[in-house]
């Protein structure tokens, strides 16, 4: 869709969760009666409370507090070294610029590995200190126990798997579930993760046929990225989604605009006004 024809949400949308019109917060249960419509939605990651608030005012109905923090907004190379520290700085103030998204703050590398009562102790943070209202944790199997834990405590779990970027430096980047064996464990994993209560699965560069099975397969939600259309939600991390990451954004990415020339434009014409004597001018000056 052009960037013109998008400025306004659907006219009928007062109960779906893209462009809905109300403003109260939504809840997993809204994100739940989006499946049984069979209603397709996006989501964004954000990392601050303006840009958290610009996505929440276009209708956003879910915003992630990525760890891909690290790369896109804390100058790591990978989203291994970000802390719950940082997390919860950053998960408070999209949770500040925001109404009515459904907040979802990621469980950083090192704050659930350990097991269930880690993880209740991270995830209750990030719910009571920075307001999020659901947690997202990586990993399928391996990460059960710690799903099961955070459900029975209260606190609504997205699993995310596939490619699990906080496992680079075992997995790297790689297109995960290609062979038999990893498709059904993928499989598997996802159904686990259903059962264990997770209200929706992240599915991170997957092949679209297996990634259109597990959304065939579950009742709950899953949201694809790399993972073809056949999922019932995309998100996409908004510095690639917004053309401000420097470099190669992913294949699966596509940029709906170009923050990136359009603020280096921004500074180089404030650089050259300062230089050239032209800002400030009289409208700026006080007497
Ligand atoms: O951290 C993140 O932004 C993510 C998305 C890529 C799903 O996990």
């Amino acid at each position: 869709m052009t960037l013109q024809a998008a400025q306004k949400p659907p006219a009928d949308s007062t109960k779906t969760l893209y462009g809905g019109t109300g403003s109260r917060r939504l809840t997993v249960h809204d994100i739940a009666a989006a499946k049984q419509r069979g209603e397709k939605w996006p989501m964004l990651t954000a990392y601050d409370a303006m840009t958290a608030s610009v996505f929440d005012e276009a209708g956003i109905p879910v915003i992630l507090v990525g760890d891909s923090m690290g790369n896109c907004h804390l100058g790591y190379e990978t989203t291994v070294p970000v802390t719950l520290d940082e997390m919860a700085i950053l998960s408070a103030a999209v949770v500040r610029g925001t109404r009515r998204a459904l907040v979802v703050g990621d469980l950083t590398f090192g704050s659930y590995q350990e097991g269930p009562v880690q993880a209740l102790r991270s995830a209750t943070r990030l719910v009571k200190e920075a307001g999020v209202q659901a947690v997202k944790l990586e990993g399928g199997e391996r990460s059960l126990p710690q799903t099961e834990a955070l459900v029975q405590a209260g606190i609504p779990v997205m699993s995310h798997l596939g490619l699990t970027p906080q496992s680079v430096n075992t997995m790297g980047y790689r297109v995960q579930g290609r062979s038999d064996e990893g498709a059904h464990r993928l499989l598997r994993d996802a159904k686990a993760a259903q059962d264990a209560g997770a209200f929706a699965l992240v599915l991170e560069l997957v092949p679209a046929e297996l990634a259109a099975e597990v959304t065939r397969t579950l009742d709950i939600p899953v949201i694809g990225i790399g993972a073809g259309p056949g999922t019932d939600a995309q998100v996409l991390v908004w510095t690639d989604m917004a053309g401000l990451t420097a470099g190669k954004t992913p294949r699966f990415s596509k940029q709906y605009a170009h923050l990136r020339e359009t603020l280096g434009d921004a500074a180089r014409a404030f650089a050259q006004d300062v230089a050239g004597g032209s800002f400030p001018a009289e409208e700026h000056t006080f007497h």
